[in-house]
């Protein structure tokens, strides 16, 4: 059986990939502060809008409003496809305080509360009939609890993939944490995608590795990447090597 793949959308990542997502994996995309997570995760779901296939993006990071307004810096006009009923942003920012209840359709009131975000994500998926979901981010559902956070993403997994959603989960760590977010979480998941920015003589380098992605071979490699006024580019055909706090260009 062939694999169904869905194109991430960010430029040299499919062949990273051999050829992209397959169809309803979910993905959890880790990395420090500033590694370009929520670009990536955006950027995901802006092709897949541009492509016909509807979206839900969920904030946990930023204001909903900000959203907004961080991807027209991109030239990614969210409000467009919202008004077209083809994409929902779901808050679970602000907790219904303040004006955002007036005006935002998907509301989370508590984002710690696993069963209420699941079940407005469901609505949001079911009303736009969406083939992709980013959330951003999983990881104040399970921060002060490990012992559940692997039951928490099994279900969050289950939801989506059911759906027949593809999925990019969000996970923070700390800047030089080695891990991907704890056991429960790194085994729940279908992929593991790391973003990386290192420090060398004074100048921060970008790269990403794929850890794991189930139902597909894939580089085995780290990837340098960029961040312009047009989201983030891959690039597959140069390999960096991460060894003695150096990163270095090396020959494939
Ligand atoms: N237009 C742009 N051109 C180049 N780089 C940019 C641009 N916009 C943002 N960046 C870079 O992207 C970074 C932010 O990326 P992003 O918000 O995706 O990070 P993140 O991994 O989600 O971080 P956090 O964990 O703090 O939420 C900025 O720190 C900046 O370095
Ligand atoms: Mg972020």
């Amino acid at each position: 059986m062939t694999v169904e793949r869905v194109s991430t959308g960010i430029p040299g990542m499919d062949e990273v990939l051999n050829g992209g997502i397959p169809e309803r994996n979910a993905v959890l995309l880790t990395g420090g502060p500033g590694t370009g997570k929520t670009i990536f995760s955006q950027q995901f779901i802006w092709e897949g809008l541009e492509e016909g296939e509807p979206g839900v993006f969920v904030t946990l990071e930023e204001h909903p409003v900000q959203v907004r307004k961080n991807v027209e810096g991109f030239g990614w006009n969210f409000r467009e496809y919202e008004d077209e009923g083809l994409l929902a942003v779901v808050d679970a920012f602000t907790g219904g305080i303040g004006r955002a209840s007036e005006y935002e359709k998907y509301v989370v009131k508590d984002p710690t509360d696993a069963s209420e975000l699941i079940g407005v994500i469901r609505q949001a998926v079911n009303d736009v009939e969406a083939k992709r979901v980013a959330i951003d981010s999983v990881t104040p559902l399970y921060i002060d609890k490990p012992s559940v956070a692997r039951r928490i993403m099994f279900k969050l997994k289950r939801m989506l993939a059911g759906l027949g959603c593809t999925s990019i989960l969000v996970n923070q760590i700390a800047a030089h944490e080695r891990g991907f977010g704890g056991p429960g979480v790194e085994h729940a998941v279908d992929g593991i995608i790391r973003l990386d920015l290192d420090e060398v003589k004074g100048r921060l380098w970008r790269s990403l590795i794929v850890w794991k992605m189930r139902g597909t071979a894939h580089s085995m490699r780290r990837h340098p990447f960029d961040i312009t006024d047009e989201g983030i580019r891959v690039d597959p055909e140069k390999v960096f090597v991460k060894e003695h706090g150096e990163v270095r260009e090396v020959e494939d």
